[in-house]
């Protein structure tokens, strides 16, 4: 069995928002100087890579995903030199640095777009996408449905049409143009010479069109992309690109291009259906999700995730799964967003620590590298008032003072959750490093555990069969030292029963909880509480 040789096969992966993390001047938002003396957070909870969401110049239309200048860091998060200084102090930490890449497209406030849009002649017109028919490329769904109404907008002085997969203020570049490859070359190289570690490469199924199709995950898309891996790869090697590609299973898995284009990808099909198969207690979604999924190429690994700065994407489930999910989960349908729920993972698991161990235990004995959103470790809530996904993006809440210990302002940039169950006094840091058995603490000690396995649980997954749908059983590893993940997804406890996979076993230790159980006649039986996750250890 292979052995994991790079170092994002077994990390632990933490987004944050640098706006939302720690403001270290007193302007109400965060900034990179905010987030380098908070460092030592990261390194004591045992993260091993932060992903930074977008930090460049943008007039925040989408939130910094609307770039206007590539090589610039927003104003309010401080200058190019706080970010080396911030590279040094997580490398001296031994932290790792991802960032988003957004090749997709740009801020309509980008030069390029900018010259582009008022002169035909300039290069930087066929930078983007045109046309003088609206109705060109028809079959492209739109995805931000409940604000756009078609992925053409009109532009008055060239009297044309120009593309855009997102918000019209975010034309798409157009990824025929040889030149379009060469710019965003010259972007990767900038930031790679920086010592950052990576980049998550944000919307990527979309970069070429073609009639007939609906526009994405195209053979041209993936040679784009492949010229991007090899670029990457001259410049140094063991520099991560990992994927966003919210796509069904088959065209996921394309993503990894026999190992020639990106090492990781985000596991998107078993995310929803982790969320489904707690709410019916029944294994088979996340079944199905790992079954559809064939072996990825040496080198590679999926990154896992529960949530992350998005709605909870429903787009990949069928109709009947949607509407499941929307009742269950989103029963108000102002946290509807498009196809999906913009809800923290607390909110969306009742705040009940048994769930929200259960299913942060399961994304991290699943397959891949696990990815924690920032704010998660201690349950934050959200804040439906606030525009878009903002309400999931509110100020981190470090302690139980004026805003959270966020910022000494008098007002943070965007305001403060104030549901009595999930406030800064109900819900903060300092409040739950202390106390032994927070949720912080679970988290703690799960990714302890985790990395002392890592070896064992990113290697071999067998599904163990059992009497009852509603546990989800499997092996990680090889014996002697394999691991038997055992979570129960109903609300009452059941009685887990299995041959022991060795003879020589005699009783099996909970890695989680430091239970122990006794083997008898080559049998292991234990009760499963409800809503509980065992990782077990035989020997
Ligand atoms: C990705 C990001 C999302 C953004 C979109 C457009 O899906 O995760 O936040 O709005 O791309 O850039
Ligand atoms: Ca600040």
């Amino acid at each position: 069995m292979a052995i994991k040789q790079h170092w994002y096969e077994n990390a632990v992966f933490y987004e944050v928002s640098v706006r939302s993390f720690y403001d270290s001047n007193g302007d109400g938002i965060g900034d990179l100087k905010g987030l380098i003396e908070k460092l030592d957070y990261f390194t004591q909870l045992g993260v091993d890579c932060l992903w930074l969401l977008p930090i460049y110049a943008s007039p925040l239309k989408d939130d910094g995903y609307d770039i206007s200048d590539f090589c610039q860091i927003h104003s309010d998060l401080g200058s190019l030199q706080d970010f080396d200084e911030l590279v040094s102090s997580a490398h001296q930490r031994g932290l790792r640095i991802i960032m988003d890449l957004v090749m997709n497209h740009t801020s309509a406030d980008h030069t390029w777009f900018k010259t582009g849009r008022v002169d035909k002649r300039s290069p930087y017109h066929d930078y983007y996408v045109w046309s003088v028919d609206p109705k060109k490329y028809a079959d492209a769904r739109i995805i931000f449905i409940d604000t756009e109404t078609s992925n053409w907008t009109w532009n008055e002085t060239t009297k044309e049409y120009y593309w855009h997969r997102f918000y019209s203020s975010q034309p798409d570049l157009n990824y025929e143009n040889p030149s379009v490859i060469e710019e965003m070359k010259r972007v990767i190289h900038f930031w790679l010479q920086k010592g950052i570690d990576g980049f998550r490469v944000d919307a990527v199924p979309y970069l070429v069109e073609q009639e007939g199709t609906n526009c994405e995950n195209l053979p041209k898309t993936h040679a784009i992309l492949q010229e991007i891996r090899r670029y990457v790869d001259e410049i140094s090697q063991d520099k991560l690109l990992l994927c966003e590609a919210n796509q069904w299973p088959n065209d996921v898995v394309e993503y990894f291009g026999d190992g020639k284009e990106f090492q990781m990808a985000f596991n998107f099909p078993i995310m929803p259906r982790m969320f489904m198969a707690l709410k019916k207690a029944n294994a088979a979604p996340i079944r199905w999700a790992l079954e559809q999924l064939p072996q990825i190429p040496g080198g590679c690994q999926w990154g896992t995730f529960l949530r992350n700065h998005d709605e909870l994407t429903l787009e990949m489930v069928s109709p009947e799964e949607r509407t499941f999910m929307w009742e269950n989960y989103s029963p108000d349908s102002r946290y509807r967003l498009n196809l999906g729920i913009r809800r923290r993972l607390s909110p969306l698991l009742e705040n009940d620590r048994r769930k929200l161990e259960l299913m942060t235990a399961l994304l991290f004995s699943l397959p891949g590298s696990p990815f924690i959103y920032y704010g998660d470790e201690i349950g934050m809530g959200d804040n439906v008032e606030l525009f878009d996904r903002n309400g999931l993006r509110t100020p981190m809440q470090w302690q139980s003072g004026p805003n959270a210990g966020f910022t000494n302002a008098e007002k943070a940039f965007i305001p403060l959750i104030a549901d009595p169950l999930y406030k800064p006094e109900s819900i903060n840091v300092a409040a739950q490093i202390n106390a032994p058995d927070s949720l912080w603490q679970f988290y703690h000690h799960l990714i302890k555990i985790f990395k002392e396995n890592s070896q064992k649980v990113s290697q071999t997954f067998k599904w163990i069969e059992t009497d009852h749908a509603e546990i989800a059983a499997f092996s990680r590893g090889d014996l002697p030292g394999q691991i038997l993940v055992v979570a129960n997804l109903s609300d009452k406890t059941l009685e887990f029963s299995t041959p022991s996979p060795g003879s020589k076993f005699t009783s099996a230790i909970d890695l989680l909880t430091g239970k122990t159980f006794q083997i008898h006649s080559s049998t292991l039986s234990l009760p499963l509480p409800a809503y509980s996750c065992f990782w077990l250890s035989l020997y």
